[in-house]
């Protein structure tokens, strides 16, 4: 049996040491509340009669407070988790990040994920899970040099699971790619869909890292799940113009709103993943609940599929409905094609709240808002 309350931690850290027995609370069954933990903080959580100090007040750590990971943050502290965000700004400006670091319950820690001393200071006390998703994420060929691509996605996840391993931090939440199964999707993706061919080493990685979390889950203490996200469209609170690490949807509408031809590239046709910025978010911390039973877990993240064409033409439409002139240029050749994505998310209280359409609207909004104000 367990315990569930919903005091926020926040409260729960002005009071001090708070001590679970202390705290009234429904004795409910255990698949109830294991279930629950998806929108709860595991520190809100105590056995009758059992209880794990370890779970008391005690943080979780995001790596890479970029697009997603900020609004994963922000997620967190809603939730009343205490973060330990760590970020070295290779492709965020500090500048943008300056808020979400001096909310309160966020320690900051900027620094290097591969640097071994950087994810010292980040575990150097108890920490419940990591949430990993600095990396270089962009397949953009001028985005980052291999060496440092090399460093942050492949070197930088061995470091890490070092470190959690030896500090006995049991769970990890990757941002892994749906990318990983290849360009050209089947025709349904599930969680066992097989690895598919790449192009750039970005993706890549993903791979080498989700193998890297399935043999430390055989061979340690850490459970890892790595969620496959689909690409991320909306506003979060660390907004990207650069195109080198911006997205297909939020570069169209950058695009339109800027006056520039919106590009699609001669695969352009093919159907890919998608998932708003908050959806993805909120299925990185439903992923937790998934590390529960130990082991390595893979878990689909995409909550639509469409074509770059697709998307290109839905931008263009809404730009226009604005008054905007869109201008599609349009180098794909081969026909449209359906795909399905299967996700096992929903088992972990995962449910989607965002569409394309409305994504798309409130993108523009949002630099139309920010164009005005400058
Ligand atoms: N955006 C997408 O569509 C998408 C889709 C699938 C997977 N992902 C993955 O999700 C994660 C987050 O993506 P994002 O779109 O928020 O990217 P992002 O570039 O906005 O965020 C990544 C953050 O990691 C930081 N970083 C990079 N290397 C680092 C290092 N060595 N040490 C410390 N910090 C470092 C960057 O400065 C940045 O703030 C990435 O791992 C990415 O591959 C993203």
């Amino acid at each position: 049996m367990l315990y569930i309350t919903s005091m926020p931690a926040a409260f729960a850290f002005s009071l001090g040491e708070l001590n679970p027995d202390s705290v009234p609370g429904p004795c409910i069954p255990k698949e109830v509340a294991l279930r629950a933990c998806v929108g709860y903080n595991w520190q809100h959580i105590s056995t009758c009669g059992r209880r794990d100090e370890r779970e008391w007040n005690v943080p979780v750590v995001v790596t890479g407070i970029g697009y997603i990971g900020s609004e994963l943050v922000r997620l967190l502290l809603a939730e009343g988790e205490e973060v330990i965000a760590i970020d070295n700004f290779f492709s965020t400006n500090a500048a943008d990040t300056r808020s979400l670091r001096r909310q309160p319950g966020v320690r900051f820690i900027r620094g290097d994920v591969a640097n071994p001393k950087v994810l010292e200071a980040a575990l150097s006390g108890p920490v419940h899970t990591v949430y990993s998703l600095a990396a270089q994420p962009s397949a953009h060929p001028k985005a980052a040099s291999v060496a440092y691509m090399e460093r942050s996605n492949l070197v930088a996840p061995r470091v890490l699971l070092d470190a959690m391993a030896a500090r006995d931090v049991r769970r990890l939440v990757f941002a892994s790619s749906l990318r990983v199964c290849g360009e050209d999707l089947p025709a349904l993706v599930t969680e066992a869909a097989p690895y598919g061919p790449f192009r750039d080493i970005s993706h890549l990685s993903k791979c080498y890292t989700e193998k890297l979390m399935e043999m430390y889950a055989a061979t340690s203490s850490v459970s890892c799940a790595a969620v496959r996200l689909g690409v991320t469209y909306g506003v979060s609170p660390v907004m990207k113009d650069d195109y080198r690490f911006v997205t297909v949807p939020n570069k169209f509408c950058l695009q339109a709103l800027r006056g520039e031809a919106i590009r699609v590239y001669p695969g352009g046709h093919m159907p890919i993943g998608l998932i708003h910025v908050a959806d993805a978010a909120a299925a990185l911390r439903a992923a937790v609940a998934a590390t529960g039973s130990g082991g390595f877990t893979i878990l689909n993240a995409a909550t639509e599929a469409c074509s770059v064409r697709q998307i290109a033409a839905l931008v263009a439409g809404a730009a226009r409905r604005r008054g905007r002139q869109a201008v599609v240029s349009d180098e794909s050749v081969g026909g449209e094609r359906e795909v399905r994505i299967a996700s096992r998310l929903g088992e972990y209280g995962f449910a989607a709240r965002h569409t394309l359409a409305s994504g798309v609207e409130e993108m523009l909004d949002y630099w139309e808002a920010k164009c005005e104000s400058s």
